[in-house]
Formats: structure tokens, C-alpha cells, sequence
């Protein structure tokens, strides 16, 4: 099922900013719309039985999609590894040289209240974390801006995960529309060319036009499955901003487990330093090079559109390495109890829950009561009580980031039972013992900024009102 929500994506004069729906859980969050419209957030999709208007419904894990994204976690990141000690990476290019030091703009700047065309209207609820904002918050969408390109993100939800996130780019001088995944967990561009056999739309390039194959074959594991082309290059582009000569795989062959997804392609804006098929920049680092943005910055926000991104400060995490966005993580708590353990996180848009290795999962677990881990899903999931109260944070920097309780909680074990599964997972045997994935279920409540300089901000979600 999807959710037709007012997503964006704003490659922008300070960020590209993502604005992707709320989870399916979380029904009573705010929702943004570009049309000056109001609309309530989607309600819970489950897997059948519950009504998907009840707020207050607890909905089912779904074990069929999650061992699906904890299978295609592992196959994404099998050579991070290496990639994190350094090995095997493209050269760094370093296309934010010359761009000017990243200011979030302040919150005043942009909470008008005035209404008129063109400005972006935001449901909230009465409780706002910090006490105001009530109502309709109207805000100047930032993508008007110079320098700045917006691209409208849909959340596709199904069986209550929040899968992916698409919009819409464009191929070739005529501007054929493509929907793609966007994914801050990869580094190359990949979308259907020709391709006969492939569900999706698929881009035909027209015979005058730019497009050149450099037939070399690339590769991209994608989902549990991978997707197989030639390395091409075309103009592709968001909006009216486009990159001349976008090096990408145009892929004539698409697994099957890709079929029942609303997009043709991905999007990769991690580091080219990690590009697997194409070895060359990603469209962002391109943009970047032929100084099309403002600012060397995109950012991502769940749930929201708030130019301020946030109800709170942006707060800053040097990366470890230019191949993943990949910061320090210090541990996780529960409550107020900590499991401390230096960790590597790779923030990942394109995965939807956390994954940490298994002796972390256990420690863990271990600060929740009443949980153990299952072993009915083929490992990896645990289990704790669902009427426990918890706040389970991350933490960065010293700093804990906590994790909306709803966003945490991923289902119910069945309507027998008074068990939950819990979203943080277990990396199996041969994966970085130190490495740690975190997608979507965090990003929900921290909006977060991707600074080219070498940096990974999060500021509290306006979600998390
Ligand atoms: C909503 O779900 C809860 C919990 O399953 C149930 O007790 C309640 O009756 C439901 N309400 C409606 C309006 O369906
Ligand atoms: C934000 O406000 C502070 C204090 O008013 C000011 O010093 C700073 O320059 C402002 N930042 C931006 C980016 O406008
Ligand atoms: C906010 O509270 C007022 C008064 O309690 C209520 O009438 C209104 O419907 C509430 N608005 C929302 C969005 O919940
Ligand atoms: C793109 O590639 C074509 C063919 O190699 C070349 O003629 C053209 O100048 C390139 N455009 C840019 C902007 O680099
Ligand atoms: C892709 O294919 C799926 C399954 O047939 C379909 O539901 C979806 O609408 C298609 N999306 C696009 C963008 O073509
Ligand atoms: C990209 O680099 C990898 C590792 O060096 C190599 O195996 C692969 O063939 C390269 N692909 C292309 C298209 O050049
Ligand atoms: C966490 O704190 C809440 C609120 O104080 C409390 O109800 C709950 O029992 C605590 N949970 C754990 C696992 O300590």
C-alpha cells in the first residue's frame, strides 16, 4: 500500500532536504502537504485484521517483509567491511571544495504564519514538544530558493513497514520520468534501459539524444535479489536541474523481488568513494561539481517539512569515512540505562529498521525486561513485552537520540500473545562486528542533514510532536 503524503526532497541551497511521510504506526503525526491542504497522516496499514482508521490498534509484525530487509541488509552491506577499513574505494573527489561552511538557518526565519500560494501547510497536533506551534504552521518552501532543487518524496508503506522512498527524476534531453528509490546507504545510480523483462517503466533513449554506453558491465545487489546492466551515461537530472553526462547502470535484468515495487530505480547518495557498479560520482557529487547548489548539503526529514527541519539545534557528528555516511555510535540505552560500545553507524534512508551486531542486540535486550530473542523468525528479532514503557535512544557523540516508542515497536507477535518485536535486529555471523545500520525507524524522529564537508547533523523531528 502506499501513502500518497507530501514528501520532499529538497537539494537545496543549504539542504536537500527529504520529507518523507510518518510511519504507518504513528498515525497521529503531523502531516505536510505543497498544496496548502491539510491532510491527517495515514492510520496504520496491518497485515489485515485491524481497521486501518483505529489509531489506537496495535498492528502485527510482519515477519515475511522483515526477514526480507534483514536478508537484503546483509547482501547490501557485505563488502562494508572492507570498505570501512578502506579497501577497494574510488577516489574522493572532494566536489564540496570551494563551497561555503553549512549555517542551518534559523527557526525564526521560517515560522510564518501567513498563508498564501506557494506556501507549505503542516498539520501538528495539540502537543508540541516544545509547548507551541498549535495548529497550521505555514512555512516558505526553501526549495524556491537559488541554488536549490526539490525533489517530492512518496512513502511506500506495505504490511506496515516503511519500505522505501521514491520521486521522480528525469532521463535524456526529453525528460522521461522515472520514479526511484532514494538511498543514502548506496553510491550508485541504477534504472531500466530498454529493459523487456523488467515490470517497471524502463527508459528508451532516444537515438539523437546523449545517452553512450561504455560496455562495461555493472552489477547492483539490490533487495534480496540484483539488478544487471551496462554502464552508461545521460543526462538525468530533478526538476530543470540536470547532470550532462550522469554515469549510471542501465540495467536489463531485474530480479523478481523488485516486481512488487512502485519505483524503476535507485538513487545512491552515499559517497562515490563505495560506488560498486558504475566506480564514478554519484549524481549528487556531480551536482556539487558543477556548483548547480548553494551549499554542499542535503537533508533528509521524515514526516515533516519545516525549513528549520526541527524543533531544536542541529548537532553535528564528524564521519568516520567518506564511503557510507557513517558516524561514531557510543552504545544504546534504555530508560536511563546505558550499554556503552564504540560502534560504526552507516545512516541509510533505503533501510528500514536497526541493525546492530548480535552481542550489541543481546546487551541490549538484555535492559528490557521480559524480552528474549525469538527464534521463530530465523533469527536475528526479539521479543519484549508490549505494554512496557520504553525509550530506547542511540547515542552519538555522547549525546542520546531517542527513538519514537511507536517507531520502536514493530508489531505484535499475534493476537495471542502479549509480545512485541522490537526494531532494533541482530547482524548475523560474517558481518563487521562493529558495524551498525541505521534506516528509517530513527531518521522518523531526527531530521537529518548530510554535509559534504564530512559530517552528519540531527536535529529532534518536528515528528515528534
Ligand atoms: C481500536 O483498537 C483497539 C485495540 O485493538 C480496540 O480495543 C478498539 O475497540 C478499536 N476501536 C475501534 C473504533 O475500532
Ligand atoms: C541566527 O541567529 C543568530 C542570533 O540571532 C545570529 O547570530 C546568526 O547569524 C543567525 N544565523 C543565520 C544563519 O542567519
Ligand atoms: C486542539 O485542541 C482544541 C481544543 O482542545 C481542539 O478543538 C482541536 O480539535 C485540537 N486540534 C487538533 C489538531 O487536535
Ligand atoms: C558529455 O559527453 C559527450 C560525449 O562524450 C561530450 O560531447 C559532451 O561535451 C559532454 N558534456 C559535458 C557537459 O561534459
Ligand atoms: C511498478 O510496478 C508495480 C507492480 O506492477 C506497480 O504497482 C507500480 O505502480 C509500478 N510503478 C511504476 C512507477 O511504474
Ligand atoms: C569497479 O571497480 C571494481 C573494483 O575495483 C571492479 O571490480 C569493477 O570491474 C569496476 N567496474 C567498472 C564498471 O569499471
Ligand atoms: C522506563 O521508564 C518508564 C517511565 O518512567 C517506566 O514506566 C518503565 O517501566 C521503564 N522501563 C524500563 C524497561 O525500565
Amino acid at each position: 500500500m502506499s501513502s500518497q503524503l507530501a514528501i520532499q526532497f529538497t537539494l537545496f541551497v543549504f539542504t536537500l532536504s527529504t520529507q518523507a511521510s510518518p510511519t504507518a504506526s504513528r498515525a497521529t503525526l503531523p502531516t505536510v502537504l505543497t498544496d496548502g491542504s491539510e491532510r491527517r497522516a495515514p492510520q496504520a496499514h496491518d497485515s489485515g485484521t485491524l481497521s486501518t482508521n483505529n489509531v489506537t490498534a496495535i498492528r502485527f509484525f510482519n515477519a515475511e517483509r522483515a526477514t526480507r530487509e534483514l536478508k537484503s541488509v546483509m547482501t547490501k552491506y557485505a563488502n562494508a567491511g572492507k570498505f570501512l577499513s578502506g579497501i577497494g574505494l574510488n577516489p574522493d573527489t572532494h566536489p564540496e571544495k570551494g563551497y561555503p561552511e553549512f549555517h542551518a538557518p534559523n527557526k525564526s526565519t521560517f515560522s510564518q504564519t501567513t498563508s498564501s500560494a506557494g506556501m507549505v501547510s503542516l498539520t501538528s497536533s495539540n502537543t508540541t514538544a516544545d509547548g507551541s506551534n498549535q495548529g497550521i504552521i505555514h512555512v516558505t518552501p526553501v526549495a524556491r530558493q537559488p541554488g536549490t532543487l526539490q525533489m517530492p518524496l512518496t512513502d511506500w508503506i506495505s504490511d506496515s513497514m516503511d519500505i522505501l522512498y521514491y520521486g521522480a527524476m528525469n532521463f535524456g534531453q526529453k525528460q522521461t520520468v522515472l520514479q526511484i528509490d532514494v538511498d543514502t546507504g548506496s553510491a550508485d545510480l541504477w534504472v531500466p534501459v530498454n529493459c523487456k523483462r523488467c515490470t517497471n517503466a524502463s527508459y528508451l533513449p532516444d537515438r539523437k539524444g546523449n545517452y553512450q554506453s561504455t560496455g562495461k558491465k555493472c552489477t547492483v545487489t539490490y533487495g534480496t535479489g540484483r539488478v544487471s546492466g551496462i554502464v552508461s551515461q545521460d543526462t538525468v537530472g530533478i526538476g530543470n536541474t540536470a547532470v550532462a553526462n550522469q554515469t549510471f547502470c542501465a540495467v536489463t535484468k531485474v530480479s523478481n523481488d523488485l516486481d512488487d515495487e512502485p519505483v524503476s530505480g535507485l538513487l545512491g547518495l552515499a559517497f562515490g568513494s563505495i560506488a560498486q557498479a558504475s566506480n564514478d560520482s554519484t549524481f549528487f557529487e556531480n551536482l556539487l561539481e558543477s556548483k548547480a547548489l548553494a551549499a554542499s548539503v542535503f537533508s533528509v526529514c521524515f514526516g515533516c517539512y519545516d525549513p528549520t527541519k526541527a524543533m531544536g539545534p542541529i548537532t553535528w557528528n564528524n564521519l568516520e569515512s567518506r564511503t557510507y555516511w557513517s558516524i561514531t555510535m557510543n552504545g544504546l540505552s534504555v530508560n536511563d540505562t546505558q550499554h556503552q560500545t564504540k560502534l560504526t553507524a552507516a545512516i541509510d534512508t533505503g533501510t528500514s529498521l536497526i541493525y546492530v551486531p548480535a552481542e550489541v542486540a543481546d546487551a541490549f535486550y538484555d535492559l528490557i525486561p521480559g524480552s528474549s530473542a525469538t527464534v521463530q523468525y530465523g533469527g536475528g528479532f526479539y521479543s519484549f513485552p508490549c505494554d512496557t514503557k520504553l525509550t530506547v535512544s542511540l547515542m552519538f557523540g555522547g549525546q542520546s537520540y531517542a527513538i519514537h516508542p511507536a517507531d520502536f515497536n514493530i508489531g505484535k507477535i499475534d493476537d495471542d500473545s502479549g509480545d512485541c518485536i522490537g526494531g532494533i535486529i541482530s547482524l548475523g555471523d560474517g558481518f563487521p562486528n562493529n558495524l551498525v545500520i541505521v534506516g528509517d525507524e530513527f531518521l522518523k524522529s531526527w531530521y537529518s542533514v548530510y554535509d559534504y564537508s564530512g559530517r552528519v547533523g540531527f536535529a529532534p523531528s518536528i515528528n515528534n510532536r
